[in-house]
């Protein structure tokens, strides 16, 4: 493995080092250096550093153009204006740092200089409950979000927080106890998501009818309820019976979203059950939590409801029974003092952001989140129907998740059959999930989280534009090219003067490692998604304007599949990164 510094850095190196050369009494300063259209970059620090010393900056600019070494690095440096340098890489620079990205299996791109240990709660649906968009986002940024910091060699430790307790369970143990077999499956017999689902949604309505119109059956599913929370095994043995159908349904949405789940990582809030009653002795004897009217609260100056009274986070309630703040910070407890987290990451709604904000403080407060450990919650916005208002169906209902996967892969399937005539069914059917999952994905991680999004199908799968179909076609066509290249192979020549076209494809091409490594600081998979369009863009631009088989030298043509191939490369590393595939066909 080796890590390949961007041009930009040793540039900006270069008139660092070129720029306190010059002005020794100023210390270190930074040039300021960004990617510029008059040149490749532009350094302005000039211009302030001599003002701030009551200097001439085009004079100093001077000297610092003096100062730079003559090498193979720059073609050309210019004074411009009133001191800003124009900076111009050498054509051979270029090649050849990219010819050291594309020689390492992670394209250049190096470990974070601070690793430590990440827990990640995402994908975290509800037992006996459909999926629905919002478990889309959650399931979709955090499986990039992991694969992003692994990639930085990060460890990364997932929980899966499923609602898996509540008194809900209650009413429908108690049904099953008084229908069993409602959730038995002959031996042998594979039980599919849906209908794992449709059992479970079957079992949830007929149980709720009898709770609301039967009292007795009421009063049974409430003791129900407390024999749940006391442990007793038989009510804990059809609980689990829930949980199970439940996971047979999660893991075939899961599957379709092509997101890989483990069952070690679902700890769902029963996880914590045993941690419950601690959590909040240690919080009573400490004081950070108070009993008020019977329950126990936690208090914040800055958090009051609309009449002004203080809006207390409920950590018991005053029956006793614990919340999902309890759950939430006995979570806390284990991540941070077993699992060893340095950093806690939540993937979840930013509805849940007040919650979060009094949990992360409460565990503060009682030492638990230490000044080592940083907490942080991902909040993302709401995906919302064409009308502007959250998703939900004519009938205004919440929309099925399954359904939605299902309609982008049958608008995929028909883009993929018109596109490619000569694949086989099968081949049509892997190549639209592909497009489709990608399409829903890509859509959902190109905004940047905290923002709502319109759930639009057609602009989705749309070839052109922002999408991963567009991603995916750039990708497809350079392998169709670096196939029909037969012997040519694609070799680095940085004695080939370079075309504009080619010079922006290889100086993007050098940027993907500081792309990750800022994703990776800031949890902002947009600004990966948004590389590999401008990415895919460059590279549409230089195939128009650089034919690649027809070259006019062996030389060229060579270089030119060498431009492919790293693209590619770097293309299928940050679509994967993001969870979505690249087909070698399309
Ligand atoms: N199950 C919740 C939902 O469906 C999300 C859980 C979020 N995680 C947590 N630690 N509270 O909205």
């Amino acid at each position: 493995m080796a890590s390949v510094p961007s041009l930009a850095a040793t540039v900006h190196q270069r008139v660092a080092d070129a720029l306190s050369a010059a002005l020794p009494e100023a210390g270190p300063a930074d040039p300021l250096l960004r990617r510029s259209d008059r040149a490749d970059f532009q350094a302005n620090g000039v211009l302030g550093l001599a003002k701030k010393l009551k200097g001439n900056p085009r004079e100093l600019a001077t000297k610092v153009v003096e100062g730079l070494p003559a090498d193979d690095l720059l073609a050309e440096v210019e004074v411009s204006g009133p001191g800003f340098l124009n900076i111009t890489v050498a054509d051979a620079a270029i090649t050849a740092r990219l010819a050291e990205r594309a020689a390492d299996d992670r394209l250049g791109v190096p470990l974070a200089e601070r690793r430590g240990t990440t827990v990640i709660d995402y994908a975290q649906p509800n037992v006996a409950k459909e999926m629905h968009v919002g478990h889309l986002r959650n399931s979709v940024i955090g499986d990039a979000i992991v694969k992003i910091l692994e990639f930085a060699g990060e460890k990364v430790i997932r929980r899966h927080h499923i609602g898996d307790w509540g008194t809900q369970f209650g009413m429908l143990i108690q049904y099953l106890i008084e229908h069993p077999h409602e959730l038995d499956h002959k031996a042998g017999e594979e039980v599919s998501g849906e209908e794992a689902m449709s059992n479970l949604n079957r079992l949830y309505k007929a149980s709720r009818a009898l709770f609301d119109s039967d009292e007795e059956f009421k009063s049974r599913a409430r003791r129900r309820v407390v024999d749940l929370q006391a442990g007793d095994p038989e009510t804990l043995a059809l609980w689990q019976k829930f949980v199970d159908e439940s996971k047979i349904y999660f893991y075939s949405v899961f599957d379709k979203l092509d997101v890989e789940i483990h069952d070690a990582d679902i700890v769902g809030e029963s996880g914590y059950n045993d941690m419950l009653a601690e959590t909040c002795r240690l919080l009573e004897e400490s004081g950070v939590a108070v009993r008020s009217e019977g329950a126990l609260c936690v208090f914040f100056d800055d958090v009051k409801g609309p009449d002004g009274n203080p809006v207390p986070l409920i950590v018991q309630k005053s029956d006793g029974g614990f919340g999902y703040a309890a759950t939430d910070l006995s979570a806390i407890r284990d991540r941070v003092t077993n699992l060893k987290a340095d950093t806690l990451l939540y993937v979840v709604d930013v509805r849940q952001s007040l919650h979060f904000k009094m949990v992360f403080e409460t565990a503060r407060r009682a030492g638990w989140l230490t000044d080592g450990v940083e907490a942080v919650q991902l909040g993302f916005g709401t995906v919302l129907g064409k009308d502007g208002k959250p998703f939900k169906t004519r009938e205004g209902e919440t929309v099925r998740l399954v359904d939605l996967l299902d309609e982008a892969i049958d608008r995929a399937a028909a883009i993929v059959r018109e596109k490619a005539r000569d694949l086989t069914e099968d081949e049509i059917a892997e190549r639209a999930a592909q497009v489709g999952i990608g399409a829903v994905k890509y859509a959902d991680l190109s905004t940047s989280m905290a923002r709502d999004y319109v759930f639009d199908l057609d602009r989705m799968v749309s070839l052109n534009g922002d999408t991963s179909v567009y991603l995916q076609y750039a990708y497809a066509r350079i392998q169709s090219i670096l196939r029909k290249a037969g012997d040519a192979a694609p070799t680095a020549h940085p004695e080939l003067p370079l075309a504009p076209a080619e010079r922006a494809l290889g100086l993007h091409l050098d940027e993907f490692a500081a792309t990750l490594a800022a994703v990776a600081e800031t949890y902002e998979p947009h600004k990966l998604a948004s590389y590999l369009y401008q990415l895919a863009s460059h590279y549409t631009a230089f195939y128009d304007q650089c034919p690649v088989l027809k070259a006019e030298t062996p030389a060229m043509l060579e270089n030119r599949l060498f431009l492919c191939d790293l693209t590619a490369r770097t293309l299928r590393q940050g679509m994967t990164l993001l969870g979505i595939r690249t087909p070698e066909r399309l």
